[in-house]
């Protein structure tokens, strides 16, 4: 069995046009973006950017362009947003969304690993969410502050999905489905690794958040397709039978009839600053 093989399906975000249905990528960002704790750590991620009308910002991995259309507003018509996003999908989503809404921004397809874009030309520079899905996070990150100016911000938000818990009784099953679980996504421990990575490259001025997101209606995490994702990928890789799901689930829902349901994972948001040129005496 691959290790690919045993991880729940946040692994289709590195390259969501192979999914069958991407519409069900917007959905399920969507139904996230509704969460306070999500709206509430990304409103941090963007003032975190410091932005002023007039500036040049780009929000790599822009999935459904609602946050580009957010840092637009924020540098208005003399400025303008970019949106990149690896996925044909979500850059052909954000441009049904976003476009002709009067809003100084643009979207197109990239990779962040080898972004088509200048050294130094943006004020500010964000990720939100996606550093757990990149094949090379490290790369990734010096490529985001090569087009970052001298004295520019840069901004990434990942969860580190080894907080990530619910409340069950710790069976075999329940500690298994943990385990395989906190092992999601390609980079599932990225939110502690982020301010190493910023100190690494030189960032200066960082600031580090942590914000909880609580979940407390099971039917959120199924509609977020998370849980089952999960399960299925338990069962068909023969790390817990039918029955154990079927128990673990159970459990679950026992919670949620009782009205006590809960669980959580931690979002990591890092800022820093290039540090400014220093001109030649
Ligand atoms: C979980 S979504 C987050 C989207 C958006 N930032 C938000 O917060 O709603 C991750 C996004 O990163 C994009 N992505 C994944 N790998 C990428 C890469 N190598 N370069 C650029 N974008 C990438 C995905 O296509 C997806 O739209």
């Amino acid at each position: 069995m691959s290790q690919e093989e045993t991880r729940p399906n946040q692994h289709a975000w590195s390259d969501v046009d192979k999914a069958p249905d991407t519409q069900a990528f917007a959905a399920y960002l969507d139904t996230l973006r509704g969460l306070d704790a999500i709206a509430e750590y990304k409103r941090r991620s963007i003032e975190r950017l410091r932005l002023k009308p007039g500036q040049r910002v780009l929000d790599l991995g822009c999935g459904t362009g609602d946050d580009t259309a957010l840092l637009a507003a924020a540098v208005g018509p003399a400025g303008g947003a970019l949106g990149v996003d690896f996925s044909g999908a979500m850059v052909d989503e954000s441009r049904r969304r976003w476009l002709n809404k009067g809003l100084p921004l643009s979207f197109e397809v990239g990779d962040v690993h080898k972004l088509d874009l200048p050294n130094d030309h943006f004020d500010g520079v964000r990720a939100d969410r996606v550093f757990q899905h990149l094949a090379q996070p490290t790369d990734a990150l010096a490529e985001l502050v090569r087009v970052t100016r001298p004295g520019g911000r840069v901004v990434v938000s990942d969860p580190d999905w080894g907080t990530y818990i619910l409340d069950a009784p710790p069976t075999p099953a329940v500690l298994k489905y943990h385990d395989l679980a906190q092992r999601q996504a390609k980079n599932p421990w990225i939110g502690r690794q982020l301010y190493g990575m910023f100190r690494a490259l030189g960032l200066v001025e960082l600031e580090v958040t942590v914000s909880v997101t609580t979940f407390t209606d099971l039917n959120v995490l199924e509609r977020l397709g998370n849980l089952d994702a999960g399960f299925i990928t338990a069962v068909q890789t023969g790390q817990l039978t039918e029955a154990e799901v079927g128990a673990v689930k159970r459990v679950l829902r026992e919670r949620q009839d009782a009205g006590r349901f809960f669980g959580s994972v931690n979002i990591y948001t890092i800022s820093g600053a290039l540090p400014e040129a220093v001109s030649a005496p």
